[in-house]
C-alpha cells in the first residue's frame, strides 16, 4: 500500500495534505475521540462549547490548561519532517484541523489552521498575545485577564462558532484543484474539514487515508486507506520515494 501511495505521489503535482490529532498522537498529544480521547475526560458541551465559556471561562480553561500544557511539551515527530519535504514532490499546503502548531514549527511552508492556533490568546476588545506570554499563570491555573478586565482565551474554534473565513476559503480552493490529498490521522466526522476530501474527491482528485482504524472515508471516499500510523506510514514512504 505505501508503494502504491508512493507511485500516486510520484504521479501528483498538486499535492495538499489534511490532517488531524492522530497526526500528533505519536508526539505525546491526546486525539479528540475513541480511547484515551479528550473528549472522554471533557464533555465538548459542557467545555469546549462557546455557550460554557461564556457561563464560566474557569471551566473551559481546565481543557485549554491541558492542551498548552501537552503542546508545550510537545516536539513535531519525524512525519512531519517527511511533509515538509514532501514539498519538493509537490505538496503546496497543510491544511490542519490541529491546533497545535507542530506543522509551522516543523517548516512547513504553507499551513491552514482551519480550527486556530493555541499559541495566540485573545479577548473579545481585540488584543491578541502570544500564549507564551502568559504560559506561568496558565500552568498555576489562573486565568488569564487582559488589561481591559475580561478573560483571555485561545485564538480556536470552540463548538457553536465559525471558522476563520479565509481558512475556510483557501481550504476550499485547494481541495477543489489539487491532484491528490494525502488524509491523515483524522475521523473524518467534524464539518466542514469532513467535507474537504469528498470536494476534492469531485473535483477529480485521489485521495489517500493514513489512519490505523477505519474512518468515514475508508471504503467511500478514499481510493485508497494505508492502515498505519502517521509516524510509520511517513517514514516507510520516505525510504522508497525517489527510488
Ligand atoms: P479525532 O480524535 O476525532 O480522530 C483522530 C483520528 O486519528 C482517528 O481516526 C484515529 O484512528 C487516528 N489516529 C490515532 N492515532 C493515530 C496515529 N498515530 N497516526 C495516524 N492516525 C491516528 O480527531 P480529529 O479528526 O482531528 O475540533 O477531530 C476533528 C475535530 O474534532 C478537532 O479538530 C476538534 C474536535 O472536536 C474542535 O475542537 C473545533
Amino acid at each position: 500500500m505505501i508503494e502504491e501511495l508512493v507511485r500516486l505521489i510520484e504521479n501528483s503535482d498538486s499535492i495538499v495534505a489534511l490532517t488531524g490529532a492522530g497526526m500528533s498522537v505519536e508526539c505525546g498529544i491526546a486525539p479528540f475521540r475513541g480511547e484515551g480521547g479528550l473528549w472522554e475526560k471533557f464533555n465538548p458541551e459542557e467545555y469546549a462549547h462557546i455557550r460554557s465559556y461564556r457561563n464560566d471561562p474557569s471551566k473551559s480553561w481546565e481543557l485549554f490548561k491541558l492542551q498548552i500544557e501537552e503542546v508545550t511539551d510537545a516536539e513535531p515527530h519525524a512525519g512531519y519532517d517527511v511533509l515538509v519535504d514532501l514539498e519538493e514532490y509537490g505538496l503546496d499546503s497543510v491544511i490542519t484541523q490541529n491546533v497545535d502548531g507542530l506543522h509551522m514549527r516543523a517548516g512547513s511552508k504553507d499551513v491552514i489552521e482551519l480550527h486556530g492556533t493555541l499559541s495566540k490568546l485573545k479577548c473579545d476588545c481585540g488584543y491578541k498575545e502570544d500564549t507564551s506570554e502568559y504560559l506561568d499563570e496558565i500552568l498555576e491555573n489562573k486565568v488569564p485577564k487582559c488589561n481591559c478586565g475580561s478573560y483571555l482565551r485561545p485564538d480556536v474554534v470552540m463548538f457553536g462558532e465559525p471558522l476563520p473565513a479565509h481558512a475556510v476559503e483557501r481550504a476550499l480552493e485547494l481541495s477543489r484543484n489539487c491532484g491528490l490529498m494525502l488524509v491523515l490521522g483524522t475521523s473524518s466526522v467534524v464539518y466542514p474539514a469532513a467535507s474537504l476530501p469528498v470536494i476534492a474527491r469531485e473535483h477529480g482528485a485521489k485521495i489517500v487515508e493514513i489512519n490505523p482504524s477505519r474512518t468515514t472515508l475508508t471504503g467511500t471516499t478514499a481510493h485508497l486507506s494505508v492502515n498505519g500510523t502517521a509516524l510509520n506510514v511517513l517514514k516507510g514512504m520516505t525510504e522508497l520515494l525517489g527510488k
